[in-house]
């Protein structure tokens, strides 16, 4: 028996209808959101991603503005923009896509951008914020796999969740909702000792380790819930997941999908922060 499919497409589309909906009707009041969007360099993917954020924008009336900045532009360039966005008001968000370069310190440039614009939650007073319970943006690749595992019906509540990585992007980040849904978590990594035992006691198993079908089918727990962040390209030009989707799908009561599942989810996510930061300078200014 082959478990539950999360689709994050479809999902994504029942959402992103949503927040359309809203965009129309703040954008009546002469409140349209409005998202800046930042790529330094000419990375292939990270011009695959950006653009696809432009088009979501789109699709949902979200005002959409594109810096492409050349390989060797200064720090000081880009903190330069930075600046200039932090203070233009129909900037709602700002995204800084990383990687960045390595000659740019991307801390500096994260710590840069106006908390309140902090649509990708990076900033450190965001995640202090998440950190202590009271999130005002949520991170969009773990706020994505929250709505995914809703779809699943199963409650983290009670439940072991296990998280492979743990980056400050997916990981850690991931960790705090599930603490929040009242979920025991468990955060490994590659240094973990017996990994197979420790994610064989999860109910729902985050996968975001950035290795191609890492986690087999003896790693998982007949039944459990498997998110998986991972989108590796294999050598073929096929993506796959951090899951053995073939043989996991067989084993998991529920299981999102390379691609399909988490991306587009991701991307929502980062439309329903920026909806949200419009809100809250709207807020500000009443
Ligand atoms: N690079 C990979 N994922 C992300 C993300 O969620 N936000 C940004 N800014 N860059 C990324």
């Amino acid at each position: 028996m082959s478990g539950k499919i999360l689709s994050g497409k479809e999902l994504s589309t029942v959402i992103r209808e949503e927040i359309k909906k809203e965009v129309e009707q703040m954008t009546r009041e002469g409140n349209r959101p409005g998202l800046a969007v930042v790529l330094v360099g000419d990375d292939p993917a990270s011009k695959i991603y950006v653009n696809n954020k432009k088009k979501a924008c789109e699709e949902v009336g979200i005002q959409s503005f594109q810096y492409f900045l050349e390989e060797k532009t200064e720090e000081k360039t880009l903190l330069d923009l930075i600046d200039r966005l932090n203070r233009d008001s129909a900037v709602h968000g700002i995204l800084v896509q990383l990687p960045l370069p390595a000659h740019i310190n991307a801390q500096k440039v994260i710590d840069a951008i106006d908390p309140n614009k902090d649509v990708d939650c990076f900033h450190p007073v965001n995640s202090g914020k998440l950190f202590t319970g009271n999130p005002v943006f949520l991170p969009c690749t773990p706020a994505g796999c929250m709505e995914l595992i809703k779809l699943s019906g199963v409650k983290p509540e009670g439940k072991e969740c296990v998280v492979v990585g743990r980056s400050n992007i997916v990981g850690k980040p991931m960790a705090m909702l599930l603490m929040k849904e009242n979920g025991t978590v468990t955060v490994a990594h590659s240094r973990t000792a017996n990994l197979k035992e420790v994610t064989k006691r999860a109910d729902i198993l985050v996968a975001a380790i950035g290795k191609p079908r890492f986690i087999t089918a003896d790693m998982v727990k007949p039944g459990a819930v498997v998110i998986d962040v991972g989108i590796n390209r294999l050598e073929t030009g096929k993506l796959a997941g951090d899951v053995d989707f073939e043989n996991v799908k067989d084993i998991a009561g529920a299981i999102t999908p390379v691609p399909g599942g988490v991306g587009p989810m991701t991307i929502t996510m980062l439309l329903r922060n920026t909806v949200t930061a419009a809100k809250i300078r709207e807020n500000a200014n009443t």
